[in-house]
C-alpha cells in the first residue's frame, strides 16, 4: 500500500499508457483482418496512424509541461517525467513501425514530413536510454545539453503534423505558454507570488 503510496504518480502515466494500446491494438487487428488493400483495410490503418500519432505528440507535450507545471505549482516528481519520456519514446517508435510494416522503410524518405518525423524519432532513441539516473551521474553537464535535444524533437514533430495539416495548433501553444513561464523573470515572479 505504501508502495502505492509512493509511486501512483508514474504507475499512473505507465497505466494510461499500455491502456491506450488496446484501441490501437484493436485497430491493427482489423487493418490486418479486413486487408491493407480494402477500403476498410485502409481506413482501420488511417486510424492506427491517428491514435499512435497523437498519443506520440501528446506524451511529448505532456513531458515538456513538467517544469513549468513544477515552476507553477511547486511539484516536481522525477520518475513521473522519466515514465512519461518513456511513453514518448516507445509511442513515437510504436508511429513509426506501423508506418514500417506498412508502406516500408525507404517510403520514409519520400516525403519531407516524413524525414522530418524520422529526425524526430532519431533524436528520442538515445533520449530513451539515456532517461536514467545512471546516465545523469555518467553524463553529468552534457546530461542536460542531451536531453535539451527534446526541443528539437518537439519542433520537428510540430512541422511533421503541421506539413500533414493535422492538429497541432493546441500542442504548439500549450508548449508555447510552458517556454513563457520558463523565462527567468516570469519564473521568478511566479515563485516569489507562490512563496507569499
Ligand atoms: C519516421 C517518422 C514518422 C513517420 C514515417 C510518420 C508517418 C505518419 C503518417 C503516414 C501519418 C498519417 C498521415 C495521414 O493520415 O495523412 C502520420 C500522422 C501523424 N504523426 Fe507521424 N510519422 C513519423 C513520426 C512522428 C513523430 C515523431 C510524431 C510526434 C511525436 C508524429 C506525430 C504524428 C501525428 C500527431 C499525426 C497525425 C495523426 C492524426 O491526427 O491523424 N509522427 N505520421
Amino acid at each position: 500500500m505504501q508502495f502505492l503510496k509512493n509511486n501512483y504518480g508514474w504507475l499512473l502515466v505507465i497505466l494510461v499508457g499500455i491502456l491506450a494500446l488496446l484501441p490501437l491494438y484493436s485497430m491493427l487487428n482489423s487493418a490486418i483482418s479486413e486487408g491493407l488493400l480494402t477500403t476498410e483495410g485502409k481506413k482501420a490503418l488511417e486510424m492506427s496512424y491517428h491514435i499512435s500519432g497523437e498519443f506520440s505528440i501528446r506524451w511529448m507535450t505532456a513531458v515538456l509541461t513538467c517544469t513549468p507545471f513544477f515552476i507553477l505549482f511547486g511539484v516536481q516528481n522525477l520518475f513521473v517525467r522519466q515514465a512519461m519520456g518513456i511513453a514518448t519514446a516507445v509511442w513515437s517508435i510504436l508511429h513509426f513501425v506501423i508506418f514500417i510494416v506498412a508502406e516500408g522503410f525507404l517510403e520514409t524518405f519520400t516525403q519531407v514530413n516524413y524525414i522530418v518525423g524520422f529526425v524526430a524519432i532519431l533524436i528520442l532513441i538515445p533520449l530513451l536510454f539515456t532517461s536514467n539516473r545512471k546516465s545523469m551521474k555518467l553524463l553529468k553537464k552534457k546530461w542536460k545539453k542531451l536531453q535539451s535535444l527534446v526541443y528539437v524533437a518537439i519542433f520537428l514533430s510540430l512541422l511533421h503534423v503541421f506539413i500533414l495539416e493535422k492538429t497541432w495548433l493546441i500542442y504548439a501553444i500549450i508548449v508555447s505558454v510552458g517556454f513563457i513561464v520558463r523565462i527567468p523573470i516570469i519564473k521568478n515572479k511566479i515563485i516569489q507570488y507562490r512563496k507569499k
